[in-house]
């Protein structure tokens, strides 16, 4: 068998649960991930993923709606758990009969399992352990992303080749799994699928697409970048839980330590529960990758990035992307 025809056969679960032909899922990114690199990514045989994090039902409607007139191919949509409209999102993915909602940020609100499998939507969530994976196969989830902290934007604790060692063996056989978090070449793909995985899921390596809207400065500071300037954000009050984001260095990182002081205040003076404190702090986040995506202010804006940034080269179509880590993929399995 050659190395392309044993990648399809690894990657064959994975591009059946999806609907595409390869199953390399591009993670939503909020402000990139919109109508236009989504398009592109289903277009070229991948699965596309529109982030929604802050819009509101109106926007997404007419987010999904523009995908559509773009893309005939299946694409999936990315819903935040504590967003106050979750609800609403929800009922406007069942409108649009999207195959595939992905729900980032914890555990399923009460109902919302049942609200998004109601129209027969497939329902992919995070699991960030494997008590917590088990206790998400139980409750019904279709399929789950396992990401590692090399990842780009908010992370975990926890190595991708650590949660993949420890949480593959254990529910692979009991459904698709999308490996994520810093995967950069194919060579990593076909290891991930050998160990079990159904496919993969990566953000940072679609960045610069052409067909990605990020401003230019944002791609160029992209593919001048290496690993070792991704850097996790730090907790500065022990009293305030604050997930942590992987990013680009730069005067951002200030800007975030000055942001949890004042929320920090504002706990202490009993101005804010904690529920709006942490929310205040993701809202934070949503303005900053905004100004550093859309603006392009690449010093004093959010520049989320993972690990694999240092092999993010030039800026190229989605489809030379996939077709690259494909080529790549399926080399590494013809040598084995
Ligand atoms: C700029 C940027 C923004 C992101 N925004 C979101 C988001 O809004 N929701 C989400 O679930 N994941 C988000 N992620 C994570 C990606 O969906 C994906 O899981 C991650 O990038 C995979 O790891 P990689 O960057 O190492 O490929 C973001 C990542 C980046 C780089």
């Amino acid at each position: 068998m050659s190395g392309h025809d044993r990648l399809a056969a690894l990657m064959r679960r994975g591009a059946d649960f999806l609907g595409s032909d390869v199953a390399v899922m591009a993670g939503a990114m909020s402000w990139v991930s919109e109508r236009n690199l989504v398009s592109a990514m289903s277009n070229a045989g991948g699965f596309g993923v529109i982030a929604c994090g802050a819009m509101t039902p109106e926007l997404l409607d007419t987010e999904i709606a523009e995908t559509k007139a773009r893309t005939g191919k299946p694409f999936g949509v990315n819903l935040i758990t504590m967003h106050p409209q979750l609800f609403d999102l929800i009922g406007v993915c069942a409108k649009h009969d999207v195959g595939h909602v992905v729900l980032a940020g914890g555990l399923p609100p009460t109902g919302s399992i049942d609200a998004i499998k109601e129209k027969g939507a497939k329902l992919i969530c995070f699991a960030p352990a494997l008590s917590l994976a088990k206790k998400l196969i139980r409750s019904g989830v279709d399929a789950l992303v396992i990401e590692g902290m090399e990842a780009g934007g908010h992370i975990g604790p926890v190595s991708t080749s650590v949660l993949a060692q420890e949480m593959l063996p254990e529910i692979a056989d009991q459904l698709p799994v999308f490996v994520a978090g810093g995967i950069g070449r194919g060579e990593a793909i076909a290891a991930y699928l050998e160990m079990g995985a159904a496919g993969v899921q990566l953000g940072t390596r679609f960045v610069c697409a052409t067909e990605s809207i990020a401003h230019p400065a944002f791609k160029k500071a992209f593919i001048r970048a290496s690993a070792r300037d991704a850097v996790a954000s730090v907790q500065i009050d022990p009293r305030l839980p604050v997930i942590p984001v992987r990013a680009l260095k730069n005067a951002s990182t200030e800007l975030f330590t000055a942001k949890q002081r004042e929320v920090a205040r504002m706990l202490d003076e009993g101005a804010v529960e904690m529920a709006e404190a942490q929310l205040q702090i993701e809202h934070y986040w949503a303005g900053a990758l905004r100004r550093a995506v859309i603006d392009g202010d690449i010093e004093n804006g959010s520049m989320m990035a993972g690990q694999s940034v240092g092999m993010v080269k030039n800026e190229e179509p989605v489809a030379d992307i996939i077709a690259a880590l494909m080529n790549e993929a399926a080399e590494a399995l013809a040598a084995r």
